[in-house]
């Protein structure tokens, strides 16, 4: 699976907002995401945007509001009701809300609304003040008193030129609201998943660090997958050039001992935790106070001592998963791994080999389990090895509970 979104059926709204400039940016990346998408444009919506430029990214129909009695689409709403996995409605004006928290039905998205039985996400575009009143407030809260999704307002500048809270949420981040909103019931629905990412940074002075090549993708990926099943994922992570992932609460980390009180903090409530994260095994024994100098003497050192195994002090009533990157000796090194730190599971990968590692989207892994049976897996994204992950961890727990 390339994306939570392939093959979904989405209905999408479209209500007259200048933000309707980026649904286009939305139905094009749900396209591309291999999702199907029928749009629906309110007469507003069609003043800013097209019904052809929709229906040129989607290469499907686009339904207007123009209510035709002899036109194909008289009964479509009903149909788009019964079809969609999701409705998503983006931009969503203040009207849009009234309406839909009134349960009126006099458009076709309205009334493919009020037909549906899909989830429903809503993500609104106002000025801030109009997001602010009381009436707007109240609307929202009956919408989600009603299990209705809302991704945002965000912060920022408004096309009023106010700065405050009424921005669309980004196209990118949507994608990641709407996979949520799939997954909401998942198989990871109701357990709290740790992750960890990214590598950790030791400091040497307040200047310099001690890190290693890690990018996060392969954390980043595997909280994105629990998210999409459902799970409430905590994603413990140092330093990174990745966006947040919508809807996974992060733990912003540095050092090997940060990550470790981060980690020790969250597990006591924890169903699994998954270590992706490259953590340093030594630092510098004491950083320094201020930036070390350039000396007359051509050589310098550091010493190094050990930093806290957190995976090996991580012990409680939760699922272990351990990472192992190896650059030789893959399935025995990562083995032995299993057995010192006694871990349901490790995910051992080469860094040497093409596609695997650091810095892509791809990597080819062996799962290790428990008794120590080996499933080598082929080159995958990391998002799909994230879910081959969550497959074991998912058994893993049923198991539990069953026991
Ligand atoms: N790990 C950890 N705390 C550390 C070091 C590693 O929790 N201080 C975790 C990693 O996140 C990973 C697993 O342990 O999930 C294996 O990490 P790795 O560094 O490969 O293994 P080590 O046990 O440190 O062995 P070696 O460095 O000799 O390969």
């Amino acid at each position: 699976m390339e994306s939570a979104l392939a093959g979904k059926n989405i209905v999408l709204g479209v209500t007259g907002s200048i933000a309707c400039y980026k649904a286009l940016d939305l139905a094009s990346k749900l396209a591309q995401a291999g999702a199907n998408v029928e749009t629906m444009l309110s007469y507003g919506a069609t003043q800013f945007v097209t019904p052809l430029a929709f229906r040129s990214l989607t290469h499907r129909s686009v339904v207007t509001d123009t209510f035709d009695a002899d036109s194909e689409h008289s009964v479509e709403h009903v149909a788009l009701a019964r079809w969609a996995d999701i409705v998503v409605i983006a931009p969503a004006t203040v009207h849009c809300i009234a309406k839909l928290a009134a349960g009126l039905a006099d458009d076709p998205l309205t009334t493919t609304v009020i037909a549906t039985a899909a989830p429903l996400l809503v993500a609104p575009a106002m000025d801030a003040n109009m997001y602010d009143h009381p009436a707007t407030r109240e609307n929202v809260a009956r919408l989600r008193s009603r299990g209705v999704f809302l991704a945002g307002p965000a912060p920022g500048r408004l096309a009023s030129g106010l700065m405050g809270m009424g921005r669309l949420v980004e196209p990118a981040d949507l994608l990641g609201h709407i996979a949520a909103a799939l997954g909401k019931d998942g198989d990871l629905a109701g357990r709290r998943v740790i992750v960890s990412a990214g590598g950790t940074q030791e400091a040497i002075d307040p200047v310099r660090v001690i890190t290693n090549h890690s990018s996060g993708r392969m954390g980043f990926a595997v909280a994105e997958a629990a998210r999409d099943r459902g799970a409430d994922v905590v994603l413990v992570t140092a330093p990174t050039a990745l966006p947040p992932l919508p809807l996974v609460r992060v733990v912003p980390v540095r050092s090997a001992q940060d990550m470790c009180d981060a980690v020790l903090a969250e597990t006591p409530a924890a169903d699994a935790l998954i270590m992706a994260a490259a953590v340093a095994d030594y630092r510098p024994a004491m950083a320094a106070e201020q930036k070390i100098k350039k000396t007359a003497a051509d050589e310098m050192s550091i010493d190094l001592e050990k930093t806290t195994d957190i995976l090996a002090t991580a012990r409680g009533n939760f699922i272990r998963v351990g990472f192992s990157a190896e650059s030789e000796n893959l399935e025995a090194n990562a083995a032995d791994k299993v057995r010192r730190k006694e871990l349901d599971l490790i995910v051992a990968n080469d860094i040497t080999e093409e596609g695997s590692g650091f810095g892509v989207d791809t990597n080819r892994v062996v799962l290790i389990d428990r008794e120590l049976q080996a499933e080598r897996l082929p080159l995958l994204s990391k998002y799909e090895v994230g879910h081959r992950i969550l497959d074991r961890v998912s058994a893993l727990l049923r198991g539990r509970v069953t026991n």
